[in-house]
């Protein structure tokens, strides 16, 4: 692949990039009626539940309650957000931890009919996919909530695939397990249980009182030469995680709420007084699938990145150095991001997770033979992918790069010495302690995760009570520096 960091991405043709496409989507809803909304920032101002923004929804919970919008009840924005949580899964094509979410919504408005339609009219219309690969999915119900089976989104798909000269046969799943065990037998709308229930907090039974969700639709893109991976189970599903299936997006139906029992614990739920509608749909993915590629890191958005990465370290994305590539540019994406907000890396909450993507994408670039610093050159690539649809980003452009070279340098400054300790703990076959993991962090810099997995990489095995010793260094340090303090 071509090193020039002037690349746009892609290879199709006349493809839409990223850019094109988020401004399509929200013309599109504009045209419906909805008044495009400032999306939120990444560390939610008001809501210590979660340390980041991780969906479109998040600054609309108060509003899908019932509390009125002051911008009306039909909503669209694109939604930056971050699910630091899939860290780990980072480095396949489709996983990032920061993602753009396309989102659209109904308070109380309009409702199936009209939202599945625009759903579909927005991808085969206006993005140009192929109408046969796409796919979906819908709530099987669930008895003993009493919700039942969502047969009117069924149908509404098959009026629509209909129209489209498709087949559109009907599977019922109920479980990705069951999905893996049977297949699908080709039948393009597949019924799931829990899959199809969404809330913030993934789960139905998961969902503290007071919280909203419900049954959702999913739409996936069938990536036909990506062969089924049989280490996912005998057959390939719509929720296969193989990668045949890409999910491009959901439409939440938001109706209801759940409720407490006579003991006050979370028990059924109760229909909100108004029925919404909640879609969240991946720009990076939606993007991909028009660039027919399953691989997310092909889109505008971060093709100049790995491009740039590419020509600093010599390595090329297609031979070999993928999953590296793909880390550092996904995260080195979350921490500019992250940066643009003035988050600053440190200890705790969102500045761990921050120090944890900067130091692990350096220590990703280190193996890449990027032994030197990188990131004055590289993030101002990142910061120019989104320059003018982010205002923000252009204006603390400067501040962000400098927040981000000072964390590489304070970690420059002791990794090669931190990873020399690993090396020699792997060679002398040793079992890494809780305390040495502690001197880890303090001394060297190593987020006591990317330690872990430094461990795994070279067979270092980790005592089992290492998380005792860790916790019981770190309150100790804690505690000296509390009472240097108090001496000052
Ligand atoms: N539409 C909800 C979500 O996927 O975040």
């Amino acid at each position: 692949m071509s090193p020039d960091p002037s690349v746009s991405g892609g290879t199709s043709a006349g493809a839409m990039t990223a850019d094109d496409i988020r401004r399509a989507y929200l013309d599109f809803f504009v045209a419906r009626g909805h008044h495009v909304i400032p999306w939120a920032p990444l560390v939610p101002r008001d809501d210590p539940t979660t340390l980041f923004n991780g969906s479109g929804m998040q600054q609309l919970v108060p509003n899908l309650l019932g509390e009125p919008h002051p911008d009306g009840t039909r909503l669209t924005d694109s939604q930056p957000c971050l699910r630091a949580q899939d860290i780990d899964e980072v480095g396949d094509n489709r996983h990032t931890t920061f993602f753009e979410m396309l989102g659209n919504w109904s308070l109380g408005d309009y409702f199936k009919s009209e939202q599945i339609p625009w759903f579909w009219e927005f991808l085969t219309d206006v993005v140009g996919l192929d109408p046969a690969r796409i796919y979906v999915s819908c709530y099987s119900g669930n008895p003993e909530f009493g919700i039942p089976k969502d047969t009117e989104s069924a149908d509404i798909w098959t009026g629509l695939f209909d129209a489209a000269g498709l087949d559109a046969e009907r599977v019922d799943l109920g479980t990705a397990a069951r999905g893996a065990e049977l297949g699908t037998g080709g039948a393009r709308i597949a019924f799931y249980g829990a899959k199809n229930w969404w809330c913030r907090m993934g789960s139905a039974e998961a969902m503290p009182v007071g919280e909203p969700g419900g049954p959702d639709t999913e739409v996936f893109y069938l990536y036909p030469e990506v062969a089924h991976d049989p280490a996912y189970g005998a057959h390939c599903h719509h929720n296969c995680d193989c990668g045949r299936f890409i999910e491009l997006g959901n439409s939440v139906f938001t109706e209801f709420r759940r409720v407490a029992g006579p003991d006050g614990e979370p028990a059924g739920f109760a229909p909100l007084p108004r029925r919404n509608v909640d879609y969240g749909g991946g720009l990076e993915r939606i993007a991909a699938a028009a660039l027919d590629t399953p691989d997310v890191f092909e889109v505008s958005l971060l093709r100049p990145v790995v491009a740039k990465l590419e020509e600093l370290s010599g390595s090329a994305y297609s031979t070999g150095e993928t999953h590296a590539l793909r880390v550092i540019a996904d995260h080195l994406r979350g921490a500019t991001f992250l940066a643009v907000e003035g988050v600053r890396p440190s200890n705790k909450e969102q500045g761990y997770v921050m120090r944890r993507l900067v130091r692990r994408a350096i220590r990703y670039a280190y193996e890449l033979g990027l032994t030197d610093a990188f990131l004055e050159e590289l993030v101002p690539v990142v910061a120019d992918v989104y320059h003018d649809s982010y205002p923000v980003v252009a204006a603390r452009r400067d501040d962000a790069i400098a927040a981000l070279v000072k964390e590489e340098r304070s970690f420059r400054r002791t990794l090669t010495r931190g990873i020399g300790v690993l090396h020699t703990l792997a060679q002398r076959g040793g079992t890494l302690t809780g305390h040495e993991l502690f001197t880890l962090h303090d001394t060297y810099g190593f987020p006591v995760e990317l330690s872990l997995e430094e461990a795994g990489r070279h067979d270092v095995t980790v005592a089992p009570g290492w998380r005792g010793e860790f916790d019981a260094d770190m309150a100790e340090q804690r505690a000296r520096s509390r009472a240097a303090a108090a001496k000052k």
